[in-house]
Formats: structure tokens, sequence, C-alpha cells
């Protein structure tokens, strides 16, 4: 076979060969079988060692042209092949644009915290200032001065935490920043003071107990108090939070540190009042215990009880919270789990 008989074989095989090539990799091995190091127009030019000059020449130049002709075509088909697959590859990675998009959760307020808030903007409007005292706290103002000396059978109403010090505790209620107050501002009445802070008790914890609770406390002491203004105070607070529509009402009740003392209800507002798991068909829901000032309280503190007089009551935060925002296990409060956010935005949106 003559060098020009060799070209125009191989240029008839790799026709017949490119036909058949329909991907990228075949097309590599194609390449390196006509144009590598050992491919076969690499081999034309191989042992020319006996062949005159001109004759080295002359396959020299032939085979160049074969070389630049399969490298043509090789590099056309190639051009193709990627273009194709380049295609595949978009049609198969399409993003459509008008799929809705994956939900990204964010952080809000904290609902507690936001109630909490909105009921120091109500009391501040009505002239109250906002107070704080400590979460271990002593038990001279947790209980006795609050008219609960020791071994008062009232005190187990309230499975308290003491510390290794039994006159410490953490303080099973607000009602001590009660004392603090009026002991820190015997010259500045009338008192007007809310208290909003954490509480502490041995509660099991479950859907309606937290061993650490959230109360909202409040104080007023002037001259001329009675029941009447704790019940206006609690209509204002009822309908802010849960409508203008709301009814309240006092139930009698017991605590050491009011005379009288009252349960505070409002009328349920999920039923209307026809009844209702909410308010166990009784179309009424208690949110917290208030009363008069017990005159022991205010003597024990030093203002004289035939001059001074006042009302004093402590909501259940997360009560109102899970009330007004429909949630139904306190410890939602506490697990930074989202969904209550959700609740709340729900709610927000209505
Ligand atoms: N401290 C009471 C409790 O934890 C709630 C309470 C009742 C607070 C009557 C008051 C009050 O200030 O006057 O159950």
């Amino acid at each position: 076979m003559n060098i020009e008989e060799k070209i125009e074989k191989i240029k008839k095989e790799l026709k017949s060969e490119i036909q058949l090539t329909n991907n990228t990799n075949d097309l590599a091995n194609l390449k390196v079988k006509y144009l590598g190091k050992k491919g076969l127009v690499t081999e034309l030019t191989r042992d020319m060692s006996n062949l005159s000059i001109e004759e080295k020449k002359e396959i020299g130049r032939l085979s160049n042209e074969l070389k630049k002709e399969v490298n043509t075509i090789i590099s056309s088909l190639e051009e193709d092949l990627n273009n194709k697959e380049l295609e595949k590859r978009l049609a198969s990675e399409k993003i459509d644009i008008t799929l809705p998009s994956t939900k990204i959760n964010i952080g809000g307020e904290n609902i507690l915290e936001k109630l909490i808030e909105e009921m120091e903007a109500l009391f501040l409007s009505m002239g109250y200032d906002v107070v704080e005292g400590p979460e271990v706290e002593k038990d001279l103002y947790n209980f006795e001065l609050l008219n609960l000396p020791k071994g008062h059978p009232a005190r187990d109403a309230q499975d308290t935490f003491y510390t290794f010090e039994d006159t410490l505790l953490l303080r099973s209620q607000t009602s001590p920043v009660q004392i603090r107050t009026m002991l820190e501002n015997k010259e500045k009445t009338p008192i007007r003071v809310i208290c909003p802070g954490k509480t502490y008790r041995r509660d099991d914890d479950d859907a309606t107990h937290s061993h650490q609770f959230t109360q909202v406390e409040g104080l007023l002491v002037d001259k001329n108090i009675s029941l009447a203004d704790l019940k206006g105070t609690f209509d204002i607070v009822a309908r802010k939070l849960f409508g203008n529509d709301r009814q309240t009402r006092f139930r009698p009740s017991y605590y050491p540190f009011t005379e009288p003392s009252v349960e505070m209800d409002i009328s349920c507002f999920n039923c209307g009042q026809k009844g209702c798991n909410l308010c166990k068909g009784t179309g009424w829901i208690t949110v917290g215990g208030a009363g008069v000032v017990h005159h022991n309280v205010l003597d024990n503190c030093g203002y004289d009880s035939n001059i001074w007089t006042g009302f004093a009551f402590g909501f259940g935060a997360e009560r109102l919270a899970m009330l007004k925002y429909g949630i139904t296990d306190i410890r939602t409060f506490y697990t930074n789990d989202l969904r209550l956010k959700d609740a709340f935005d729900r709610r927000e949106a209505e």
C-alpha cells in the first residue's frame, strides 16, 4: 500500500467512525486513535529511515495535511457534541422560577414580651410606673410583710423554692415588689406601679403549669380607693387585651394580703359566653387575683391604714398570652419553637 492509499484508508475509516460517534467520551477516544502519540496519523511518519529526502518531505507534507483534516473533522464534531451536551444539561437543570420558594423561617419578637409591653404601655398611659424587683427574694417581702407570717397555712398554696438560707427564696409571686415599692416611696403617695416579672414555684411542668412563669403585679395606694376603682381598672385591661365587647366580673376569693379578695374573670371571647372548652362551659375565664390592700400590709410598710387605701392585682402573663394568641401549652413560651411565632403571625393577620 503506498502512502496515498494509506491516507485514503485512514480518511475513509475516520468518516465511518465519526458517523457512529455521538458523545464526547467516544470522541476523545477517537482523537487518541488518530492523533495520539501512537495514533494512525502519527504512524505514517514513523520509520522513514530508508527513504530519500524527497520522499520524506512528501510524506511529511501529506501527513501534515491529513493531520489538519482529521483535526478539523474532530474539532467540528467536538463543538457539536459539546453544544448538545450543554443544552441537555441546561434543560435538565432548568429552574422554574414560578415555583413557590422554600419557606425561610425568621425569628420575631417574643410573644410574652410583646404582651407585657402592651400592658406596660397601657398602664404607663394611666400614670403608672413600671418597676422591678429581685427574683431571689427575702421571705420577709415575699411572705411576712404581705401578711403571711411563718406557719401561715396559705404559704402552702405556693410551693416555694428556698435557697440554702431559709430567709431567702425564689419569689413565688411578684407581690413582694408591692412591699419594696411601699417601703421605698413613703413620701411619694399616691403610688401607682406595675411590676412584670418572673416567678417560681415547685410545680410539675405540664401544659398549664411551669416551675417558672411570669406575673404582672399592680399596686395603687391613695386615699378613698375602693373595689370599684379596681373593677374600673380591670375593665380597661380586659377590653384593651381582648376587645371592647368584654364583660368582667369579680368572684370572692382569699389572699392574705387583700381584704376583700377577688378572682378576676373576663367573659369568654371564644364562644361569646355560650359555653365552650376554653371557658369550660361557664362563659367566664379567670385571668388573675386581686383585692383591696389589707390594712396589715399598709401598716407593715408604715402607711397609716386609717388614711391610706389601695388595690392590688396579679395577672398571669403566660395565661393572658395563651388566651390572646390561642396557645395551648405554656411550655411553648420557653422552647424557641417557631410555631409559636406562626400562631402569633396568624393572629396578627386577622
Ligand atoms: N400573688 C397572687 C398569686 O400569686 C396574685 C395576687 C392576688 C396578686 C391578689 C395581688 C393580689 O396583688 O392583690 O396568686
